[in-house]
């Protein structure tokens, strides 16, 4: 059966207008999310992951914006639509998750009339005791213990924890076929980020949403998501299923991300970091934006740009010198 997409993201760029020049935060994107997939957007701070989904979202702020390229969700044409008409045409269809719960949860009201009046704003036909019974049934099924206590609480009463399962059932309370996670876990401690990442993947499990997870941290990803963009300097560097991005590694700043995953009887002082840091936007090499850290690179690196290509079926990549696998080959 053919996998239908339920966002297409074609040729975006995303720039801010600046008093010191034109900054490309997204600088061309292809991004596919099947239905029912789990899709990874991986890279370090500041490489233009947040702004590709708020480019989605409609919620880019002045001075940036979209300047070019086509956002299709569910068939539909979203590119440059402001917050309030893409709520209008996909609403409930899309949620999004950001990184810290207590910026997007109002202070002085209770967490349960919060997720309650999300579903009273997408659905009006729905009775206040109707909407009640349905945000219990949502926090138990997001793992929050003594739900009916919690309804009544606020936000500074529940632990960071908490609050990220609040938020993920305040995304997951209209059934989105889209859920957009920033940075989902970053605030919370590593046990806690295992819980929250294994829930989203039974949600899915359970209601065939589609889920665009984004993190600096490629461990997260692995055993989370069928497929993996790489992003780096505002563009995808590398792209693939999960496990083949693991084994067939073919970008040097995929690899430098995946020998900075801390490991289990790795040494953690031996733990590699990729040299140097991400180049100004505004200053960008002539040649590949990697090439400046990147241990490989010879002279034509620094020469000419290159292009996405792909090197085996679903596996792209933007390095003219991909790492080569020797692989063992039975006879
Ligand atoms: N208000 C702004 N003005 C100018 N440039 C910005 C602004 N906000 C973000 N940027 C640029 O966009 C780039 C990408 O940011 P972002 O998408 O938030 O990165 P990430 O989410 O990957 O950490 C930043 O490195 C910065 O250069
Ligand atoms: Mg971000």
């Amino acid at each position: 059966m053919e996998e239908k997409n339920i966002l297409e993201i074609r040729g975006l760029k995303s720039y801010f207008f600046t008093d010191n020049g034109v900054v490309p935060a997204v600088d061309g994107v292809d991004l596919d999310i099947p239905e029912g997939k789990i899709i990874g957007l991986v890279g370090e701070s500041g490489c233009g992951k947040s702004m590709t989904v708020r480019s989605v979202m409609g919620l880019l702020k002045y001075p940036g914006r979209v300047v070019e390229g086509s956002i299709r969700f569910d068939g539909r044409e979203i590119a440059g639509l402001k917050e309030n008409e893409l709520r209008d045409i996909c609403g409930k269809d899309i949620s999004m998750i950001f990184q810290e719960p207590m910026t997007s949860l109002n202070p002085v009201i209770k967490v349960g009339k919060q997720v309650r009046e999300t579903l009273l704003i997408h659905d009006r036909s729905i009775s206040r005791e109707e909407a009640d019974r349905r945000v219990i049934e949502i926090f138990k099924k997001v793992g929050i213990s003594e739900p009916e206590k919690r309804f009544n609480s606020y936000p500074h009463q529940l632990s960071g924890g908490l609050r990220q399962r609040v938020m993920i059932a305040m995304a997951m309370i209209c059934k989105p076929k889209l859920l957009i996670a920033d940075e989902p876990t970053t605030a919370l401690d590593v046990t806690i980020e295992a819980q929250i990442l294994r829930l989203m993947k039974e949600l899915r499990d359970e209601t065939g949403m589609s889920v665009l997870l984004i993190t600096h941290n490629l461990g997260v990803v692995a055993e989370l998501c069928d497929y993996i963009y790489v992003m780096y300097a505002g563009k995808i560097v590398e792209q693939a299923e999960t496990f083949e991005l693991f084994d067939h590694t073919a970008h040097p700043y995929t690899q430098g991300l995946l020998d900075s995953i801390p490991r289990i009887g790795r040494n953690a002082d031996r733990l590699h970091t990729i040299p140097g840091v991400v180049p100004n936007l505004l200053h960008l090499p002539k040649g590949c934006a990697f090439c400046n850290r990147c241990e490989l690179a010879e002279k034509s690196c620094h020469d000419q740009g290159v292009e996405l290509r792909e090197i085996s079926p679903g596996h792209k990549v933007r390095c003219i010198k991909p790492i080569e696998h020797k692989e063992v080959t039975g006879s």
